[in-house]
Order: structure tokens, then C-alpha cells, then sequence
């Protein structure tokens, strides 16, 4: 980074089975304590951290507790709790279904915190509250379009990523919708501050930035996952399109692949393209 500090990391590390099959919740907690050493040590002096993590109600709700426990080693205060909500999730009919994401916030020292960004389209839920505003009877869902209603810690608002949004990345599993990326640039930054996140994956902090006007560094233990989120920059910087929808970043070579007849094949044999 040449010296330069971020005022905003994003961390989206695996967190899900996949992470569990292959790694002890203490391997975890110790893989974690190096990543966030190494944010600290790439964050301003005032500066915020955002961590996205999952709490598998099959296993004490880790690894959430003890990556709390973690970060109390870290010269960071604990500043809100965030929880997203899906509309899709998983469970059985003995159970409540797992409809949640956990966002952590932190922060070092004094950092923006933007309070126009965090006025919200969060919608109201509860109907039958009236008040009187400006000498009108209003119902609850009425006023829930406000300029000067602020965000909650819940944030309900968010449409998970699926095939038929313009945002989709194929192939991205993990892919966290734009939307809420925005929302925390616009509240924890300001325009051409610097950004880090290690976790690409589909490239949405990257994209969210260059759409914020901020700049972004970022990185992925997987080249393919490097290589999708420089494309889907790319792609948007061509088009203004933040993703495939149900198409890929691919495409191009998959669909050479598909019209080039093998030499040592039958011309004539249909080639299925797919992306894994
Ligand atoms: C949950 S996904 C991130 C999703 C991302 N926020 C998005 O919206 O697309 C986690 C990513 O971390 C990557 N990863 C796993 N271990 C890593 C490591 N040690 N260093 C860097 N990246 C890693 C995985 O390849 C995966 O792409």
C-alpha cells in the first residue's frame, strides 16, 4: 500500500460449512487473528472496520462468540451490531429458519460516520401507530419514506442476490448485494478515501467504491475470484452494468470454446458450455 492507510476495511471471510469442514473453530479464531492484524495495521489512525459473519446455530453460534472474544485483543472499540436480513434461508420444521447475516462495526479513533447516508428507505413494518404530524392523523407505514429517519441496526431492506438480479455474478456463492456494500461506504467514508477488503470474491466493495467514488484495494486467495472481480469492474466501466444477471463473466471464452470444433473431436458434437 506504499504507506497509505485506509479509512475503511471491509471483511468478508469464508465463514459458512465450508470453512468449518476444514478448519477447528481454534484454527479459525487463529487464521482470523492474522487477517485482522494485518487490517489494523492497514487502517488510519481514525478509521472503521467492518466484519460480515455468520453464527452456525449447530455449533454454538460460532464462530460469532469467539471472534467478539478475538477482537477485544485489537486497539478497537465495538460500535454496532448489524443484522440483515435474507429472505431466503435455511431450517427445518423444528426449528426457526436462519433468515440473518451479522455485520460487526468497529472503529479506531474518531472516523466519519456520514448521518445523511444513513437516512433510509428501511421500510416500517408494524401498522396501527398513528401520531399527529403537521396537524395530520398519520399511520405508522405513512411516514415510513421520511428523509430524517435514521438507520436501525436492522436492516431489512436488502434483496439477497439471485439469478435474476442485474447484479448477479455466476459462480459467486457468496456474493453480498451491492446495496448494503453501498450503504456502509456511504456512511463510514468519503469520496476518494481509500478502501480495503481481502475478500473479493465477486468484487461488490470494489465495484461499490468506483460507484461511490472511492478507491478500492482488494484481493482473493483465488485467481479466478481476482480475475471476476476485475472483469465485472471492466464490464460495469463498458456498460454501467453492475453484473451478469444470469449470464457470466466468462462468456466470451466459454462461447469461442463452444463454436471452435475440437481438432481431435467430431466437428459436428454439440459442446455444452457451463461455469462451476
Ligand atoms: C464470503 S466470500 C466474500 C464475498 C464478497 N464480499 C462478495 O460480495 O462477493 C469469501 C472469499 O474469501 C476468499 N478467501 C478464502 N480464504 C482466503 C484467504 N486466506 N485470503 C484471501 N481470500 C480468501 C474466498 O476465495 C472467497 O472468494
Amino acid at each position: 500500500m506504499e504507506g497509505q492507510r485506509a479509512k475503511l476495511a471491509i471483511q468478508d471471510p469464508p465463514y459458512n460449512l465450508v470453512a468449518f469442514e476444514t478448519r477447528s473453530i481454534r484454527d479459525y479464531v487463529e487464521w482470523a487473528r492474522s487477517w485482522v492484524t494485518t487490517s489494523v495495521a492497514s487502517l488510519d489512525a481514525d478509521s472503521s472496520l467492518y466484519v460480515w459473519l455468520g453464527a452456525d446455530q449447530r455449533d454454538h453460534f460460532q464462530p460469532l462468540p469467539d471472534f467478539m472474544l478475538l477482537m477485544r485483543e485489537f486497539p478497537l472499540q465495538a460500535r454496532s451490531y448489524i443484522t440483515v436480513r435474507n429472505q431466503r434461508g435455511y431450517g427445518t420444521q423444528r426449528n426457526w429458519m436462519a433468515v440473518r447475516q451479522e455485520l460487526l462495526y468497529y472503529i479506531r479513533g474518531n472516523p466519519a460516520f456520514n448521518v445523511e447516508a444513513e437516512y433510509t428507505d428501511i421500510p416500517k413494518t408494524l401498522r396501527g401507530y398513528y401520531k399527529e404530524v403537521g396537524g395530520q392523523l398519520t399511520e405508522n407505514l405513512e411516514r415510513s419514506k421520511r428523509d430524517t429517519i435514521r438507520a436501525g441496526n436492522v436492516w431489512i431492506d436488502i434483496q439477497q442476490v439471485f439469478y435474476r438480479l442485474e447484479e448477479n455474478v455466476s459462480g459467486c456463492y457468496a456474493q453480498k448485494p451491492l446495496k448494503s456494500v453501498d450503504r456502509i461506504i456511504r456512511a463510514s467514508s468519503d469520496p476518494r478515501d481509500l478502501i480495503i477488503d481481502f475478500f473479493s470474491h465477486s468484487g461488490t466493495t470494489l465495484l461499490a467504491a468506483e460507484i461511490a467514488g472511492r478507491c478500492c484495494y482488494t484481493a482473493d486467495i483465488d485467481p479466478i475470484f481476482c480475475e471476476i472481480a476485475i472483469r465485472r469492474l471492466e464490464h460495469f466501466r463498458a456498460s454501467a452494468r453492475t453484473g451478469w444477471q444470469n449470464g457470466h463473466a466468462f462468456e466470451k471464452e466459454l462461447h469461442r470454446t463452444a463454436l471452435s470444433p475440437h481438432p481431435d473431436t467430431d466437428a459436428d458434437r454439440p459442446t455444452q458450455a457451463s461455469l462451476i
